[in-house]
């Protein structure tokens, strides 16, 4: 008999580090993760970020470069943002056989392709941004109407253009992120006419309208004017959100995603209890910001808020994560 009283001591399973790592629920592994990578046109030095310490705009050399290197590290994927030398009102270099992003992601192939040839192992999936803001001279996710809103159906019309470009520059997935109603369906209607079946689509479902993507404004020169809650969701809202992966999956989607990762983790869970897909999260700019800001102040502990960060995605349902950090994460997994 006890003589404490105390039957259950959920304790005992804490006590050292062999005990921790035997009963842990969750692992990271570095093919679950993404790495995004910046590439900017007529760039000859890497460009730092300097919202986001450590990241840069890359040339197509450096991007060779940071991608062979996310091959070694093993990361599951790269998603791939293209900033063009000049924008209009239509995104014109997005859909450009020759634009930066096309270029881009040939750059990515070989260097994934070299890498794999000598070291016989799978490399990162290429995958890429299918939005026009980066392309736009306004800085929106699509084409305008007269009146100055944001016109679906013509954009849809865009984004099609866009995924068929980028499939034949080499992309093995397309992830559609202007929050179109329709974006999937068309998509894939575009890339199966084009010949391209076996390209993947990776839906951006739920996207919220998020003061977290900031630094990303930075790192891809947008000069956004407005904002884009006509479009993107408003943060009072899951069950919107879990209605926007139904859709995307009736509509085609190989996979949905959840962004930013760290304040829908609840959309994030109810979206990986409904579907089978993989369910990707984007842990974005501004979270990548804001624990490198609090770590060089030396207010938190770098690592661990990286890791737990991460981890927290990974519980609450997200198979793929996409995170700045993926090749450095991967090199404290190994
Ligand atoms: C749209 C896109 C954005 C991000 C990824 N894709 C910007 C936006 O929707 O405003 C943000 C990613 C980040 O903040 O890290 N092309």
């Amino acid at each position: 008999m006890s003589t404490s009283g105390i039957v259950y001591r959920p304790r005992r399973l804490r006590t050292t580090p062999r005990m921790r790592r035997l009963v842990a629920e969750h692992r990271l592994h570095a093919a679950d993760l993404v790495l995004p990578l910046f590439v900017k046109e007529g760039l000859t030095e890497p460009a730092p970020i300097s919202s986001m310490p450590g990241q840069v705009q890359h040339t197509e050399e450096s991007l060779a470069d940071a991608v062979a290197q996310a091959t070694r590290a093993g990361v599951g994927g790269i998603m791939l943002f293209g900033i063009p030398a000049v924008r209009d009102a239509r995104g014109s270099a997005g859909d450009d056989a020759d634009g930066i992003l096309q270029r881009g992601i040939r750059v990515a192939r070989q260097a994934v392709a070299a890498v794999e040839a000598e070291s016989g192992r799978p490399g990162p999936v290429v995958m890429a941004d299918t939005c026009l803001d980066e392309f736009t001279d306004h800085g929106h996710c699509g084409v305008l109407a007269a009146d100055g809103t944001v016109d679906n159906d013509a954009t849809l019309e865009r984004y099609a253009s866009m995924a068929v470009a980028q499939a034949k520059a080499g992309t093995e997935v397309v992830a559609p992120s202007g929050m179109m109603d329709g974006q999937v369906a068309v998509i894939r209607d575009a890339l199966d006419d084009a010949g391209f079946e076996h390209v993947g689509i990776l839906a951006y479902s739920a996207k919220y309208a998020s003061a977290f993507y900031g630094p990303f404004r930075e790192a891809v020169d947008s000069a956004l004017q407005g904002d884009r809650r006509t479009y993107q969701m408003d943060a009072a809202n899951a069950r919107e959100g879990l209605r926007e992966a139904d859709l995307d999956l009736a509509e085609g989607a190989d996979m949905v995603m959840v962004k930013p990762a760290g304040t829908s983790l609840d959309v994030l869970r109810g979206v990986a209890d409904r579907t089978d897909v993989p369910v990707a999260a984007y842990q974005v700019s501004g979270e990548y910001a804001m624990i490198e800001a609090a770590a060089a102040n030396g207010w938190i502990d770098r690592r661990g808020a990286i890791l737990e960060s991460v981890l927290a995605i990974k519980r609450a349902g997200a198979d793929l994560i996409l995170t700045y950090w993926a090749v450095e994460i991967a090199g404290w997994l190994d």
